[in-house]
């Protein structure tokens, strides 16, 4: 029996590795564009770095043991108190706003199901140190511009997104008190994972009347901002709330992802942090888990011992995407992994192959060549099969062909003219004679 990767836990074969890969382009691509710069931390941290702010629901699936100098230890299974430890820590003398991004691997002993697994990949795109809305929307924006790079369309993709403050106001007004807030928001995260009866059990758990709860039940349910704005128009303690995010609406409007958008006082996001605009990534047919989410979270850095500073932004998968993209059809077909297969004929020596591969070599292009002996035509056919764009025949010290798979189009060279060429000569007529 051969060992296996543990549950959870993927081995990422070379067709895996380059999906990987075509999702990192994109998610540096688009943070480069939106004038974010990359960063990295630990995989392991000291535990209490998460058990004091993520929430019960993160800690209760954290990697954590007891390192040989008996500290206790948690690998990473986020990346927000990580960059806020760091940001923290240098706040005086780093640029404001802080535009950052990273892509950490990830660990949650999470339950298995489609799109969780036990380790993920997860671009992390945050602001630090901007309070307005305008920072809020620029981030969403980025989010899709990813969706977008990616070939997905307003089609495809939702952003639903809310505000832990109007909510916040509005389940006050329902009779919602400070203390039960955490364990009404863990509720509604679940709402749609978990059937109602269950819900509204915890939050009659929770201390809620049955009048209560039918009020948070009624408020979750607005997707209509305007709609909302009117029935609760004479609230003085809601107005500051509604204008900001009529705010930020019009702000996605001149961003161009407006239609992307919709209003979803459900979404609260399962991390305890967030105070502010909150939002998640969904499939627009519901087939999948989420995309990715984040918000705002203005208190994170003094909680952990900094100064105040104004913080937000999103963390995206690998998994969810790479389930989107395969089903739409939108990962990339294998690409061209060599540029030249370099064979021998018949009579060829081997030291004049590996010559000629390392001339080319040096000419930055991709080059293999057999590691032993054999026929001509077993060549070819390894050349093809390792996705080689051409093969160069060597014929003797002199001769060669350069033959372009694809078509099978051939052309004669002379192999001095190569070989004598400075390194920095950067192309020999010859090498690009046949286009590739
Ligand atoms: P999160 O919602 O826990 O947020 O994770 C963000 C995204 O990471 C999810 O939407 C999902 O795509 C992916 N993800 C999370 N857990 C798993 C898993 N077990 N398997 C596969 N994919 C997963 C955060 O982690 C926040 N720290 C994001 C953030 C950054 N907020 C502010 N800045």
């Amino acid at each position: 029996m051969l060992p296996s990767a543990l549950p959870g836990f993927r081995d990422f074969y070379p067709a895996e590795c380059a999906e990987r890969s075509h999702i990192f382009e994109a998610w540096r691509e688009v943070a480069r564009r939106f004038a974010f710069i990359e960063y990295d931390g630990p995989p392991l941290e000291p535990l209490d770095l998460y058990t004091k702010k993520s929430g019960d629901e993160i800690v209760g699936q954290l990697y954590t043991f007891e390192d040989r100098g008996g500290r206790h230890v948690a690998l990473r299974p986020e990346m927000t108190p990580t960059l806020a430890r760091m940001v923290a820590a240098r706040a005086n003398a780093l640029r404001k706003p802080v535009r950052w991004f990273s892509i950490p691997q990830l660990f949650r002993y999470e339950r298995q199901q489609r799109g969780r697994l036990r380790e993920h990949f997860q671009l992390n795109l945050d602001i630090l140190g901007e309070a307005d809305v305008t920072a809020d929307a620029e981030l969403l924006a980025a989010a899709l511009g990813i969706m977008s790079e990616l070939g997905l369309t307003k089609d495809d993709v939702r952003a639903r997104i809310s505000d832990r403050r109007l909510l916040n106001g509005l389940l006050k007004l329902a009779g919602v008190s400070n203390e039960q807030l955490p364990l009404v928001y863990a509720v509604v995260d679940k709402l749609d994972r978990e059937p109602r009866e269950v819900l509204e059990q915890k939050l009659g758990a929770a201390g809620c009347s049955d009048l209560v709860v039918a009020r948070i039940f009624e408020v979750l349910k607005h997707t209509d901002l305007d709609m909302l704005r009117s029935e609760f128009h004479g609230v003085a303690e809601l107005r500051d709330d509604f204008s900001r995010l009529a705010r930020y609406f019009e702000m996605l409007e001149a961003l161009g992802v407006r239609e992307w958008v919709v209003f979803d006082l459900s979404i609260v996001r399962g991390l305890a942090y967030y105070t502010g605009i909150v939002f998640e990534l969904f499939d627009a047919r519901g087939e999948f888990r989420a995309i990715a989410g984040g918000g705002r979270y203005d208190n994170l850095l003094a909680q952990l011992g900094g100064n105040e500073m104004p913080a937000l932004g999103f963390g995206m998968g690998d998994v969810v995407l790479g389930e989107l993209l395969r089903a739409r059809n939108l990962m990339p077909p294998r690409a061209e992994a060599l540029d030249y297969w370099v064979a021998g004929a018949d009579g060829a020596s081997e030291t004049i192959v590996i010559r000629v591969a390392t001339a080319l070599r040096r000419r930055k292009l991709r080059v293999e060549y057999p590691l032993r002996a054999q026929k001509l035509p077993k060549q070819i056919k390894a050349a093809a099969t390792a996705g080689a764009a051409k093969v160069l025949i060597i014929h003797d010290d002199r001769t060669a062909t350069v033959r372009r798979l694809a078509d099978g189009h051939e052309e004669s060279v002379s192999l001095p003219d190569l070989l004598e060429a400075s390194d920095d000569s950067p192309r020999d007529p010859w090498v690009f004679a046949v286009a590739r």
